[in-house]
């Protein structure tokens, strides 16, 4: 998303292979190759045939999707200076840098790095729409010269001669860094030295990457630096040495299994407004964790969650400027749960001293902010009421909620992989591609095959149905385009695809893709989860875009904003249904969006594009991981009759055209089979704007949310009501809870931006925005609710 109003720090002063075990089962009788690869490094998708066509790109049977970096020049020989050939492999084809501060879904791009150690002297300058991709069987190294100059041996958003980042951190999207070694040992430790410089939005992610820094006395290097931006995904990293392992700030991300080792200070939180940590393990620090920056009087961090955590070995867990009387009231807000220490002897460090005493113990819950229980505020600092975690939620034999990253299939030859093109598929952005896809998906499923989707446009016109046993990786991102009548009718809407029909059980691994409409498609639902799911099965990177890009027929020149409503712009009728049949769906990372603005016009320019609903739960036992939400007319999450979940980070927008037309007069109609709200009711509540809810909970059980974003910055275009001091705000409600069956609600450090009340349980307004004013929006540290109580 794109306010860019938020004056951060600017801090310049400053493995191996992970074994990402599949859980995917073989349908009976198939026997699966898997095995016999690990043997050598090879990695399937250097190996692969490249074949994936920028469908949109101006000249795509010239555009070159997979550049490997050995083929543009670099040696990765341990001493040649490979800078410019890694440069040249990523702006290779007319492609979008950060110079040009323009965006573009026409040039996607995967930057392979074989194994080596590729020497660099300058940072390599990262591009729009770009996945960095090293072979995790043997990860290459990247080597700054001693000499090295720059803002990051990676950099994500690169600073331009006017001062500014090349791009809106905020708008930076649709992109990934992964299988690498960032080693910056060669560079003195008292030189200042950037792993990777990564301010950025919604669908990018970094996942498996080692950083090596200088532990020295006296160290500057900072492994990952984010000064800002609208995030994001993290997992699976280890940095070790350095004054800051990651030195961040943004408006909201995710960060799991980050391991931090020998910093003098493991992560210092610069700004958010709110973070959700899992998995960290953190040893040999000086502060594990220091989000105390601006002091008591101005504090910088608004919210962080931490939880399923292990610190050892260092002097302070966490050092907070939280007081009861501090400034802003909920600045400093902190969550944490299932933390192990060991020979860490103060937990919790404040301006005055300890408020929480460590050393070798676990902290079950501790928190400090505004609690609501559900009436509120209290304010406390100490022991919370955790939820009891449902143990299908776990994984197995430990305290712990069950995680998986996203399968990259590292052990399995080339021979495990069918292409969907090889397939018959064209994916060429006109070609009728349904029947191709869903026959390629069905053989492919009943022979173990994992389906590889050459980068594409695959338009479809009937539903694309993924049965157990698919396993489904995209080439960065191929899209699956809903076309024609089939999906036109929002009052008898069907699926574009449909993971598992009503009834089925077994996998589905599905990763690195999105799912798009063209034109006017007001009855498409985009994913529909069925499947009652083998544990391990799910969703990594793959994304709805409606809207907003080339192909779509809802750009600047369809949807302008100044255009009144009409069907032409009518373009979903909901992102994401996890169906009543659904069991253990397993999202990470995944953006349900409806384009605000249009990626390929040179300015960035808005444009309204009408969506129903986001996503709707009814299932039971799912983990969502990362998740965002965005821009539809009726609401962005909606929890209805759902049970045992765990969700954080999770974050929203509201549409930037209401209450033009409000929620209430959404151009989608009501319906009661699938429980949509009724703003008629639930207005009542509040006075102002009726837009759209964030969060809606209706009847359901043992749900808690790590860490919520609900932000309202528009008021039919104008950000006037979201300014921070406005006290009248963009819409009046945007987080409701209804029904009479819900139990077990547990909210963590739920933030709004731009919205009056921050909580509405039917009808009756709980939490009010004034008496949580955080740094930007409005925190409470901790809501709970049950039906009646
Ligand atoms: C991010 O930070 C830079 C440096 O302080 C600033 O120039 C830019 O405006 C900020 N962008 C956003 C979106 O906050
Ligand atoms: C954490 O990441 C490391 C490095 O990629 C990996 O080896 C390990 O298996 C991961 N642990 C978990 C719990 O995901
Ligand atoms: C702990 O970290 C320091 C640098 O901060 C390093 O010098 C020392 O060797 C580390 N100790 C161990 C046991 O790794
Ligand atoms: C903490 O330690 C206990 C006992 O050693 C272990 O069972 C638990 O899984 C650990 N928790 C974390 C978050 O590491
Ligand atoms: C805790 O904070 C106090 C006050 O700022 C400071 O004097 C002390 O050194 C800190 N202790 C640790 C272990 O960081
Ligand atoms: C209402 O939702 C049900 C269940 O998804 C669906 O079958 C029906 O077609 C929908 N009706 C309308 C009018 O949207
Ligand atoms: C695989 O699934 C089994 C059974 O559901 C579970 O016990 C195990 O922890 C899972 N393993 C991984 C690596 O996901
Ligand atoms: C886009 O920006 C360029 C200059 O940056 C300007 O010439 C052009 O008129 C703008 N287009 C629109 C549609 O605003
Ligand atoms: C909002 O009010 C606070 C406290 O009065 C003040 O510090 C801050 O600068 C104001 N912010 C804006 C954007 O006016
Ligand atoms: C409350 O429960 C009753 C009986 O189960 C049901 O008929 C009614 O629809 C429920 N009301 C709401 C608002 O969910």
């Amino acid at each position: 998303m794109c306010r860019s109003l938020f004056t951060s720090f600017l801090l310049l002063a400053s493995a191996s292979a992970a074994a990402v075990r599949s859980n995917w089962t073989a349908p009976a009788g198939v026997s699966t190759k898997a095995a016999a690869a690990a043997a050598d490094s090879s990695f399937w998708l250097e190996d692969i045939k490249h074949q994936g066509i920028a469908a949109f790109n101006p000249d795509p049977s010239s555009y070159v999707v997979f550049r490997n970096v050995k083929d543009y020049g670099a040696k990765g020989d341990g001493s040649t200076d490979d800078t410019d050939a890694i440069n040249t492999a990523i702006s290779d084809g007319s492609r979008k840098g950060p110079a040009s501060r323009e965006s573009s879904t026409v040039t996607p791009a995967i930057v392979y790095f074989p194994a080596g150690t590729y020497v660099v002297s300058s940072p390599i300058i990262d591009y729009y729409y770009t996945q960095i991709i090293g072979n995790p069987n043997d990860l290459p190294v990247i080597k700054p010269t001693s000499s090295f100059t720059g803002l990051g041996v990676i950099d994500g958003d690169q600073y331009q001669s006017d001062g500014n980042q090349g791009w809106t951190s905020t708008n930076v999207f649709y992109r990934q860094i992964r299988n690498l070694i960032i080693d910056l040992t060669d560079i003195p430790g008292t030189t200042a030295a950037t792993g990777i410089h990564w301010p950025t939005g919604q669908a990018t992610s970094i996942q498996n990457v080692e950083i090596r820094q200088s532990a020295d006395a006296g160290t500057q290097h900072q492994g990952i630096f984010i000064e800002n931006g609208s995030g994001g995904w993290l997992t699976d990293v280890t940095i070790t040495g350095g004054l800051y392992g990651a030195n961040i700030g943004n408006q909201q991300y995710t960060m799991r299994n980050l391991t931090i080792s020998n910093a003098v200070t493991a992560i210092s939180q610069i700004w958010n407004w709110g973070w959700t940590y899992q998995g960290l393990s953190i040893s040999n620090c000086t502060t594990a964790f220091s989000m105390n920056a601006g002091g008591t009087g101005d504090q910088a961090v608004g919210s962080v969650n931490i939880i399923d955590s292990s610190i050892s070995d260092c002097s302070v867990f966490v050092t907070t400027a939280w007081t009861t009387n501090g400034s802003p009231a909920s600045g400093g807000t902190l969550m944490l749960e299932n933390i192990n220490l060991s020979n860490t002897p103060v937990a919790v460090n404040s301006t005055s001293g300890t408020v929480l005493e460590g050393g070798s113990t676990t902290i079950a819950s501790w928190g400090e902010g505004h609690k609501y229980t559900p009436s509120g505020p209290n304010t406390f600092q100490g022991t919370f009421s955790a939820p009891t975690r449902a143990s299908a939620l776990l994984a197995s034999g430990t305290s712990a909620y069950y995680t998986k990253s996203k399968p990259q299939y590292e052990a399995s030859p080339t021979s495990s992989f069918v292409s969907i093109r090889d397939a018959g598929a064209k994916g060429d952005g006109s070609t009728d591609d349904t029947s191709a896809i869903n026959s390629a998906l069905t053989s492919a499923a009943s022979s173990g095959s994992i389906v590889f989707f050459d980068q594409g446009t695959y338009k479809v016109t009937n539903t694309i149905y993924i049965p157990p046993g698919s396993r489904i990786v995209g080439e960065t991102y191929p899209v699956i385009l809903a076309s024609g009548d089939t999906f036109s009718d929002k009052t008898s809407p069907v699926a574009v695809v449909q993971v598992g029909r009503s009834g089925d059980s077994g996998s589905v691994e599905w990763s690195d893709m999105i799912v798009s409409t063209e034109g006017s498609a007001a009855g498409a639902i985009l994913i529909e989860w069925n499947l009652n799911a083998d544990s391990g099965s799910g969703m990594w990177d793959v994304h709805t875009r409606i809207g907003g890009f080339t192909g779509s027929n809802l750009q600047v020149a369809q949807c302008p904003t100044s255009a009144a409503e009409s069907t032409n712009c009518e373009a979903g009728y909901m992102s994401m249904h996890i169906t009543s049949d659904a069991r253990n769906a397993y999202l990470e990372n995944v953006w349900l969006w409806t384009a605000d603005h249009d990626l390929d016009d040179n300015n960035n320019t808005q444009i309204s594009v009408y969506t129903g609903r986001g996503l709707l739960i009814e299932g039971q036992n799912a983990w969502l991981y990362g998740t965002a939400v965005e821009h539809h007319s009726l609401y962005q999450y909606q929890f209805s009759g759902a049970k045992d979940i765990v969700a954080g980070f999770i974050q929203t927008e509201t549409p930037y055209y209401q209450p033009n037309p409000d929620a209430k007069s959404s151009p989608y109609p009501t319906n009661s089979t699938i429980n949509d709200p009724d703003y008629s009711t639930i207005c009542a509540a509040g006075s102002g704007n009726c837009d759209a809810l964030g969060l809606r909970v209706l009847d359901s059980q043992d749900l808690t949310i790590v860490g919520a974003g609900l932000y309202s910055f528009f008021d039919s275009y104008s950000t006037t009501c979201s300014d921070q001091n406005q006290t009248t705000k963009c819409q009046s409600l945007i987080f409701s809870v209804e029904g009479n069956s819900t139990s077990n609600l547990y909210v963590y450090s739920l933030t709004t931006v731009g919205t009056t009340d921050m909580i509405v349980t039917d009808g009756t307004v709980v939490a009010s925005y004034s008496d949580n004013v955080d740094t930007f929006g409005s925190t409470l540290a901790y809501f709970t609710y049950n039906t009646g109580s």
